[in-house]
């Protein structure tokens, strides 16, 4: 009988004891390690049902019932510290970690846009305020547009002019120029009146230096219609400078050769650097190229699908890097396509 009260008090102190261990726990380890020896397969409590074998038939129920008891104290007590455990480690993070928002921010880096597409899109304002519309031409092209309908056949001397990248498929090339896409806008828009702006990148195949580059954009320029003159290809190109480059600046147009174009001129403007004195930016003639220009030849009208005896046309060529270095007065046009930061910050 004693053996049987004695396990009673037992139970009273490995309640007592469990509680006592359960309140220094402080972490997930220790709440693991208090399971196991508390709770686990050979806790007291545990081995205290084994033990119920042994007790006498009449206290066996109130022992039984007694270690229950217990067991289920220590659970609700594990259930409990174990949320405790959990809000303290959750505060002391949030103690620790909390964003210190005294601290000043880091700036981000601003993207600007490339000075050649600031350019560009200068000049294609400028444009359509002028009534052209903006028109999008393919920059692999075939050579077929590039040069034979624009008058230029395979044995002309012309083809020198512009140095060509192939591709691995016969006939197809990177555009040269803007100017194939004068022919598709024409046969897009045939017999109705044109005038539209295409801008956009061409490729050649060239030594580069100061003043050339393997890649770049043209802005092409077409007008086709009734009554379109010589005079009307000067007043647009220098309307055009003019809100460019300033009301004052002095534009002329020089004769040249293109083999789409009759007649043919180039498009000078004076040096600003040095007002037209002579300067090594001018390399010293006062004057600076910035486009190429002329009257559509009738061939080219005709490639179009506009009957040269009735439409007339201009066209010309400009060339937005070009522009953007009178503008900027840069020393390289190399520079553009280098992609160094240093250069491009300064835009
Ligand atoms: N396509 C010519 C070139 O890249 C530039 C040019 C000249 C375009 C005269 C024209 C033009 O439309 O009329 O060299």
């Amino acid at each position: 009988m004693g053996e049987d009260e004695n396990i009673l008090e037992e139970l009273d102190d490995i309640q007592k004891n469990g509680l006592e261990a359960l309140a220094s726990v402080q972490d997930e380890a220790g709440l693991q390690a208090w399971r196991t020896a508390h709770l686990g397969r050979s806790a007291p409590v545990m081995l205290a049902f084994t033990r119920l074998g042994q007790i006498s038939k009449e206290m066996r129920p109130m022992v039984g019932q007694k270690a229950n008891q217990v067991k289920l104290a220590l659970e609700a007590a594990l259930k409990t510290r174990a949320e405790a455990v959990k809000t303290a480690s959750l505060r002391q993070k949030l103690d620790t970690e909390r964003l210190d928002v005294t601290l000043p921010g880091r700036r981000p880096t601003m993207g600007r846009l490339h000075p050649a597409a600031q350019a560009l899109s200068e000049i294609i304002h400028i444009f359509e305020e002028m009534g052209f519309q903006e028109y999008r031409s393919p920059e692999v092209e075939t050579d077929e547009l590039n040069f034979e309908l624009l008058n230029i056949p395979a044995y002309h001397p012309a083809r020198d002019m512009w140095d060509t990248f192939h591709t691995t498929v016969p006939g197809t090339i990177l555009r040269t120029h803007t100017s194939p896409g004068q022919i598709r806008a024409m046969r897009e828009m045939c017999p109705k009146p044109i005038r539209v702006i295409l801008p956009g990148m061409v490729y050649r195949y060239e030594q580069t230096n100061a003043s050339h580059e393997m890649q770049f954009n043209q802005v092409e320029l077409l007008a086709v219609g009734k009554n379109i003159t010589l005079g009307d290809l000067k007043g647009t190109i220098e309307g055009f400078a003019q809100r460019m480059f300033g009301e004052a600046v002095r534009v002329r147009m020089r004769p040249s050769y293109f083999p789409f174009t009759e007649p043919s001129a180039d498009i000078v403007m004076e040096c600003f650097v040095c007002g037209s004195k002579g300067c090594p930016v001018c390399k010293y003639s006062g004057w600076l190229e910035i486009a190429g220009c002329g009257m559509l030849h009738p061939v080219v009208l005709r490639n179009g699908g506009y009957d040269p005896a009735v439409y007339s046309g201009f066209a010309a060529g400009l060339g937005p890097e070009r522009i953007a270095l009178l503008k900027y007065q840069v020393d390289d046009i190399r520079n553009f396509w280098q992609n160094d930061i240093r250069f491009l910050e300064q835009f």
